[in-house]
């Protein structure tokens, strides 16, 4: 008799499993993806306060266990995720958002708050033990992104998130608010065989609109190179900047230590193109 083949259970996405489906979703809620370095954070922290000053109230999310965001925001790292306060372990089973805290409270009373009026979540850094010590936080973290849209108010706020590298986080349900991903490519293949798999993901399974950005260029040959890698236009380009590693050496965010700086210039040219779909999609 031949052995009856059983189906193997689909391990569970670390920590928790989500369907990859399209929600509603605010007009102006972003998601910053592409490659390891490709300039992410600082396109991130950026923009994000270059909305919060055109006056929309601006919730900047960090879900790179990787240091990056709070820096090019102008924040002080917290030493422990906000986020752990929002967490309960219930005697059977894993952490979770407290059953009483919805994604607006969560807002108020679990983000740092930023200049230019931006408050920034942030899921928690991985220290020596990886992200074990902060499994509340992550998942007190997951608990409200993907309630997010149950929440009207936010609906009229800009959302920008900051992903870490990869498509990873994507494909695993980390960022269900996006409806927009800028997707930062730089001119090299890597890069561009990264930008090329998270739009992929973005533009299926996520319904999201994709605007690809060419990052650190130094005129218009590299931006076309990364056209050409990428086999499709780029909206537009973020120049190679030597004011982003100064502001770095001064420890401030670049709009901060150079707020006329080329790169600042470039990204009040992204919210513009972000704003202007916001118009044809409503
Ligand atoms: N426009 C720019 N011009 C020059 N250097 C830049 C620019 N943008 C970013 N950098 C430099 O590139 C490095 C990576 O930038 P950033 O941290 O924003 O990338 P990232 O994509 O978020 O990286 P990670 O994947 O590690 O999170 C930083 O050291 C920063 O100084
Ligand atoms: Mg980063």
């Amino acid at each position: 008799m031949s052995p009856v083949a059983v189906p193997v259970p689909k391990p569970a996405l670390w920590p928790v499993d989500m369907p990859l489906q399209p929600r509603p979703r605010g007009p102006l809620w972003i998601g910053v993806a592409g490659k390891g370095g490709a300039g992410k954070s600082v396109l991130c922290g950026t923009l994000a306060r270059v909305l919060g000053r055109r006056g929309y109230h601006v919730l900047a999310i960090d879900s790179d266990p990787m240091p990056g965001l709070a820096h090019s925001l102008g924040v002080e790292e917290p030493d422990t995720p906000l986020l752990m306060g929002a967490a309960e372990k219930p005697a059977q089973g894993p952490w979770r958002l407290k059953s009483c805290i919805g994604p607006m409270t969560v807002v108020r009373r679990y983000t740092t708050p930023a200049p230019d009026g931006v408050r920034m979540l942030q899921l928690g850094k991985a220290g020596k033990d990886g992200l074990n010590p902060v499994n509340g936080s992550v998942n007190a973290f997951l608990g409200t992104v993907r309630r997010m849209h149950e929440a009207r108010s936010l609906h009229d706020w800009a959302v920008v998130g900051d992903l870490p590298a990869g498509p990873r986080q994507l494909a695993a349900g980390f960022s269900p608010y996006a409806r927009i991903y800028v997707v930062v490519v730089e001119p090299t293949s890597q890069s561009a065989m990264t930008g090329r798999r998270v739009a992929r993901i973005a533009r299926g399974p996520l319904g999201a609109d994709v605007i690809f950005v060419a990052s650190k260029v130094g005129g218009a040959d590299e931006r076309r190179r990364v056209e050409r890698l990428l086999g499709e236009s780029v909206e537009l380009e973020i120049p190679a900047d030597e004011a982003v590693r100064d502001a770095e050496r001064r420890r401030l965010a670049v709009i901060d230590a150079a707020p006329e700086a080329p790169v600042v210039r470039a990204v009040e040219g992204l919210a513009d193109v972000i704003e202007q779909r916001r118009m044809e999609s409503s």
